[in-house]
C-alpha cells in the first residue's frame, strides 16, 4: 500500500502492508478484519478530504478506517462514523464552500459557523455557508440616493474564516444607465485598493432601466437583480456566503441560467462552461496553457444567456489573486484576496450588446493599422540573420503573402532590451530597411526587464532608469528589487504604473528607433515573469506574501515565477497590482511606438486585463504543436472576443514541440482567419514557416492567404466597428443566432462579423467537417453555390480535402473585398470588390470603412471613407456616407459577385452605362461582374436584368 501522510510529528510510513507483514513462518498472514461499519461505502463521508490519509492518522481523528476498492466508487477509506444526513438536498447544487482552502472536518466547519452535511452531488462541498444566518444586516435605513441606493451593513455574527473581518461595509448601487448597473461593496472606513481603470462615474439614476433591484434583510441582507421585462433572475445573493475580510472577500450569486461563457485567461476545452463545481484561478502568470489553469492575463468577466435568450454580462473589476467556482445551481462563487467587490452588470439584451456595453465601460480597442491585417512570421531562435533572410526569401519565392516579420529575443545582445547582436545579427538595421522597401514591416520583441549589471555608463536604459527611479522597489519603497528573467544574469523590473517610468520607456524606445527602424512592439513576459521565486533574495514570510487563503492558482506561493507580493509599485503593493503589469505596460508602449514611427503602429502583449485592448492586441501564448490546440485556439479567440480583445490569434502551427505537415497545413487554413495571423515557433523546434515543407504545402498556404487578403477590407471594416461600437470581429455563431440553442455550444466554427462562417478541419486525417448551418441562406464562398434548403438548421457534412477550408457567406450580408497580392502595400492600390449574398427576401447589406491604414485617429479626425452597401434583385450599390480620405480618388471598384441570383441575367449596367464583362452561372446562381473600373469616390450603382 502507498498512502502519503503528512501528519506532523507522526512520521508514519507511506509504503506499508495492507494488513500484518508477512514473515518466514507465516508468509500469508490473515488480514485483520479491521473496522466494522454499517455505513455502506457509497454513503461514507470523507474524514480526510485534505488528502494523505493513513490508518493511524485516521483513527487519531476519531474516524473509521475501512479500505474499500469497489470499482468505480472511489469510496473514502477514512470516514466519519455517521452520515450527516442532509436536511436540504435541494440546496446541494448551490452550496458555497466554507473550506475553500481544502480540508475541514465537522468541528472545524462548525467553528466557522457553517453547516456540515453530506451531499448528493459530486463536488458539492460538505462544509458550506448557511444561506440564512451568517452574513450582514442593514444598519439603519437603506437610503435612496440620486444614483440609486447606498446601504450600510453590519456583520451579523462573530465567526471568521481567515481573520481580519470588516464589521461595517457599504454597498453602493448605481443605476448608471438603462443597460449598466454598478454594484460596489467596500469598506467605508478604510481605503482599500481599487483597480485604476477609468470607469464611468455615477450620474443621475437611469430612468428606464432594463433591470430591477430588490433587497431584503430577513434574516440577513440579500440583493437581487432581475430583468425588468421578463422577471428573469440575473444576480441573486440569497445563497449566502458574503464574506468581507481583509484578505478574503467572497460573494456568491444564484443565476437564472446555466449558460455561462467567459472567465480568463485560461485554456478551456469548451466555450460553454461546465458548471459542475469547476474552479478557475485568476492571477497573471507565465504559464504554457494548461486546462483551466491561470495564464497570462486576467478577465473576471462572464456572459450568460438567459432561458429566453436575453443575454447579460458581469464584470468583477478586481485585480487581486482570485478564483471563481461555477456551480450547477446554477450559481457562481467569487473569491478574491484583496481590493473591493466591484461588480458591473451589462444587461444586453443581445450578446453583441453585452460586449459593446462592457467595452464601452472598460475601453474599446485601438484601431490596428491595415498591415496588421496581413500574414505575419516569427520564430524564437532563428539565431542568425541569415536564417531570417533565407526564411523570408523562400516565403517570397512562393509568393506567399507576408506583411510582418518579427524579431524575437535572439536579435538582442545577451537578451538585453534596446540592443542587437552585432555578430549574429550583423546588418540587422540595413536588413530591416530592406524589408520595408519590399513592403514588409518589422516588429521587435521587448521584455519588460532591464539588465542591472552592465558596467556603469555602458547601458543607458539601466543608468537612466536608475537615475529616474523607475524600478519596482522592495518593501522599503526605495531599493530596486532584482530578479532573473530576460536577461537571466539579473534584471530590474520597470514599474509601468509610474508616470515617470512611461517617460523613461518612451525615451528608450525612441532612442532605439534610431538603431533599428521597427514598426511595432511585441511586449512579452509581462505577467511579470521571473525565473526566480520573488527575487534574488526570495520573499519575506508575511501575510501579503503568504496570505491565509491562496486562490486556486499554480504555484505554492503567489511569488512563484514572479515577484514578491509585498514589493512596492507607484500604484500600490505588488499584491494588488500584479495582474495589471501588462495592462500598465501597454499605454507607454503604444505611445512610444507611435511617437517613434509617427504612425498608428501596433503593440502585441502577452499579459492583458479588461481595457487592455485600448492599447494592445494579444496572442494566446506558448501553445503546443498538437491537433487539440487548433480547437482550443478557437475557444480562446471566442473568449477574447467576449473580453473585448478583438486583435487575437494563436501561434500558427504551435509554439512548443515539432509541428507536423498535415497539422501545420490545417493550422494555416484556420490561422488565415485569426485576426492576428502569425506563424510563430519555439526554440529549437523544426522549421514551420509555410515555405519550410514542400511546394504543395506552400502553394496551399498561398491560396488560403489569398482568400484572407481578398477579405481584408471586410475584416478591417469589422475592426473599425469594433473600435467605434465595441462589436466583435471573430464572432461566436450564437451571437448572430441566439434563439437557436444549437448554436450555444458551437466552438469548432466561428464567424467573421455577421457574414462569414469558417468551419475548419481540426482533426488529423479528417477530410470532411460536420458543420452546423443556422437557419439562413448560406453560400459556398468559392463557388457561390447555395447550401441546400434542407440543410438549413442542421449539422451537415461538408467535404474538406487537405487543401480545402470550408467557408460560407451568409445570405443578407455584403463583404467588401480587394484583389489579393504579396502584401498590403501592394494590394491597397488594387481594385476593390463586393460579395453580395442575397437573403430570403433577396436583400443584402454591408459597409466599408477605408482610410490610409496607418495614420493615428483617422476616424476621430474624419480622415476616412465610409460607404453603405446594399443589394437586392437587380441591383447592387455603394453609397458614400463619409468622404474624408482622398486616397480613394485613385481606387476603383473592380469585381462584384452576387450570390443567389435565381434568374438568368442578360444585361448589366455600371453607373448607368452598359457593361458587357459579366457572367451568370446557371448551376450556382452566381452573377459575376468583372473589370467595372468604377471610381470609388462616386456612389456605385450596378443594375442587371
Ligand atoms: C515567451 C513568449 C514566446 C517567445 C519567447 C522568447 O515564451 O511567449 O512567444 O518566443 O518567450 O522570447
Amino acid at each position: 500500500m502507498w498512502c502519503e501522510d503528512h501528519t506532523p510529528g507522526l512520521n508514519v510510513p507511506w509504503c506499508f502492508y495492507d494488513g500484518p507483514a508477512p514473515t518466514d513462518s507465516d508468509p500469508d498472514p490473515p488480514v485483520d478484519p479491521g473496522c466494522q461499519t454499517t455505513i455502506p461505502p457509497e454513503q461514507r463521508i470523507d474524514c480526510f478530504s485534505d488528502g494523505g490519509a493513513s490508518e493511524p492518522a485516521c483513527l487519531a481523528r476519531g474516524c473509521l478506517w475501512c479500505p474499500d476498492n469497489t470499482p468505480g466508487l472511489n469510496a473514502p477509506w477514512c470516514f466519519y462514523n455517521e452520515t450527516f444526513e442532509n436536511p436540504f438536498p435541494e440546496f446541494d447544487a448551490y452550496r458555497v464552500d466554507c473550506f475553500p482552502e481544502g480540508g475541514g472536518g465537522k468541528d472545524d466547519c462548525e467553528a466557522r459557523g457553517c453547516y456540515f452535511h453530506s451531499s448528493g452531488i459530486s463536488g458539492s462541498p460538505w462544509c458550506y455557508f448557511p444561506p440564512d444566518n451568517r452574513g450582514y444586516t442593514i444598519v439603519g435605513n437603506a437610503s435612496e440616493t440620486s444614483f440609486g441606493y447606498r446601504i450600510d451593513l453590519r456583520r451579523s455574527h462573530t465567526y471568521t474564516l481567515f481573520g481580519g473581518d470588516v464589521d461595517d461595509i457599504r454597498i453602493d448601487i448605481e443605476f448608471q444607465s438603462d443597460e449598466r448597473l454598478h454594484i460596489k461593496i467596500y469598506d467605508p472606513n478604510s481605503q482599500r485598493f481599487e483597480v485604476p481603470l477609468d470607469m464611468p462615474q455615477a450620474g443621475p439614476k437611469a430612468t428606464n432601466p432594463l433591470y430591477k433591484v430588490a433587497f431584503s434583510d430577513d434574516p440577513i441582507f440579500t440583493l437581487n437583480v432581475t430583468r425588468t421585462d421578463t422577471g428573469t433572475v440575473i444576480w441573486d445573493t440569497s445563497i449566502g456566503g458574503l464574506v468581507f475580510e481583509d484578505q478574503y472577500l467572497q460573494l456568491a450569486t444564484k443565476l437564472g441560467s446555466s449558460s455561462i461563457y467567459g472567465f480568463g485567461e485560461h485554456e478551456h476545452h469548451s466555450f460553454k462552461h461546465d458548471l459542475n463545481f469547476i474552479s478557475h484561478g485568476m492571477y497573471s502568470r507565465d504559464q504554457p496553457p494548461t486546462h483551466t489553469g491561470n495564464l497570462y492575463g486576467v478577465y473576471p468577466f462572464y456572459m450568460s444567456v438567459e432561458e429566453d435568450f436575453n443575454t447579460h454580462g458581469v464584470l468583477l473589476l478586481n485585480s487581486n489573486a482570485q478564483d471563481v467556482t461555477l456551480q450547477p445551481g446554477p450559481a457562481i462563487t467569487y473569491r478574491t484576496i484583496g481590493g473591493v467587490l466591484d461588480y458591473w452588470l451589462f444587461l444586453g439584451p443581445s450578446p453583441e450588446n453585452v460586449v459593446q456595453q462592457m467595452t464601452g465601460a472598460v475601453g474599446r480597442t485601438f484601431m490596428p493599422p491595415y498591415w496588421a491585417m496581413g500574414f505575419q512570421l516569427s520564430r524564437y531562435g532563428y539565431d542568425h540573420i541569415d536564417v531570417v533572410r533565407t526564411t523570408v526569401s523562400r516565403v517570397q519565392a512562393y509568393d506567399i503573402p507576408l506583411d510582418v516579420q518579427y524579431g524575437d529575443i535572439d536579435y538582442m545582445d545577451r537578451f538585453m532590451d534596446f540592443t542587437y547582436d552585432t555578430v549574429n545579427y550583423a546588418g540587422l538595421p540595413e536588413y530591416v530597411n530592406q524589408l520595408k522597401s519590399e513592403g514588409i514591416y518589422y516588429v521587435i520583441i521587448l521584455d519588460p526587464c532591464i539588465a542591472n549589471s552592465e558596467p556603469p555608463g555602458t547601458y543607458p536604459p539601466y543608468d537612466e532608469g536608475t537615475a529616474m527611479g523607475v524600478w519596482v522597489n522592495g518593501t522599503d519603497g526605495v531599493t530596486p528589487i532584482v530578479g532573473k528573467v530576460w536577461p537571466p544574469e539579473g534584471a530590474v523590473f520597470p514599474d509601468y504604473t509610474n508616470p515617470v517610468c512611461h517617460e523613461w520607456w518612451i525615451k528608450q524606445c525612441l532612442d532605439f528607433k534610431q538603431v533599428i527602424s521597427y514598426d511595432g512592439l511585441w511586449i512579452d513576459m509581462n505577467e511579470p515573469a521571473n525565473f526566480l521565486t520573488g527575487s534574488t533574495e526570495g520573499c519575506e514570510f508575511n501575510t501579503l506574501n503568504n496570505p491565509p487563503y491562496k486562490p486556486k492558482i499554480f504555484g505554492d506561493v503567489l511569488a512563484d515565477k514572479s515577484l514578491c507580493p509585498d514589493f512596492v509599485h507607484y500604484a500600490g503593493k505588488h499584491y494588488d497590482v500584479h495582474s495589471l503589469y501588462g495592462w500598465a505596460e501597454g499605454f507607454p508602449s503604444l505611445e512610444a511606438t507611435r511617437q517613434a514611427t509617427g504612425k498608428r503602429s501596433i503593440v502585441i502583449s502577452r499579459s492583458t486585463f479588461p481595457g487592455a485592448s485600448k492599447t494592445v492586441g494579444h496572442w494566446l501564448g506558448d501553445n503546443y504543436s498538437q491537433w487539440t490546440n487548433l480547437h482550443y485556439s478557437i475557444i480562446g479567440m471566442l473568449e477574447m472576443s467576449l473580453f473585448g480583445m478583438p486583435y487575437i490569434g494563436a501561434d500558427i502551427c504551435g509554439f512548443n514541440g515539432d509541428a507536423q505537415y498535415d497539422m501545420c497545413l490545417r493550422w494555416h487554413q484556420l490561422g488565415a482567419f485569426y485576426p492576428f495571423a502569425r506563424n510563430h515557433n519555439g526554440y529549437g523546434y523544426r522549421e514551420q514557416d509555410p515555405a519550410a515543407w514542400d511546394s504543395n504545402f506552400a502553394n496551399n498556404v498561398r491560396d488560403i492567404l489569398h482568400v484572407r487578403y481578398t477579405l481584408l477590407p471586410y475584416v478591417y471594416t469589422l475592426f473599425h466597428q469594433s473600435h467605434v461600437n465595441g462589436s466583435t470581429v471573430v464572432r461566436p455563431v450564437m451571437h448572430e443566432f441566439i434563439t437557436d440553442v444549437n448554436t450555444h455550444e458551437i466552438d469548432r466554427q466561428f464567424l467573421w462579423g455577421p457574414g462569414l462562417l469558417i468551419s475548419p478541419v481540426l482533426e488529423q486525417d479528417a477530410t470532411s467537417v460536420d458543420a452546423y448551418f443556422p437557419d439562413a441562406r448560406w453560400y459556398d464562398y468559392y463557388t457561390g453555390l447555395e447550401l441546400s434548403a434542407s440543410n438549413r438548421g442542421t449539422t451537415t457534412t461538408v467535404n474538406a480535402p487537405m487543401e480545402y477550408l470550408p467557408l460560407h457567406v451568409r445570405g443578407g450580408c455584403m463583404l467588401p473585398t480587394q484583389q489579393p497580392g504579396r502584401n498590403t502595400i501592394y494590394t491597397r492600390s488594387l481594385p476593390l470588390g463586393i460579395i453580395a449574398a442575397l437573403d430570403d427576401t433577396d436583400y443584402a447589406e454591408g459597409e466599408i470603412f477605408w482610410d490610409d491604414g496607418e495614420s493615428i485617429d483617422t476616424y476621430e479626425n474624419g480622415q476616412y471613407y465610409h460607404a453603405e452597401l446594399h443589394a437586392s434583385k437587380g441591383f447592387v450599390d455603394a453609397i458614400i456616407t463619409h468622404d474624408g480620405y482622398r486616397g480613394v480618388d485613385s481606387l476603383v471598384w473592380g469585381t462584384i459577385r452576387v450570390f443567389g441570383v435565381g434568374a438568368s441575367v442578360s444585361s448589366v449596367t455600371v453607373n448607368s452605362a452598359s457593361h458587357g464583362d459579366f457572367s451568370w452561372n446557371s448551376g450556382t446562381g452566381e452573377l459575376t461582374i468583372n473589370n467595372m473600373n468604377a471610381p470609388m469616390n462616386n456612389d456605385l450603382k450596378v443594375g442587371w436584368v
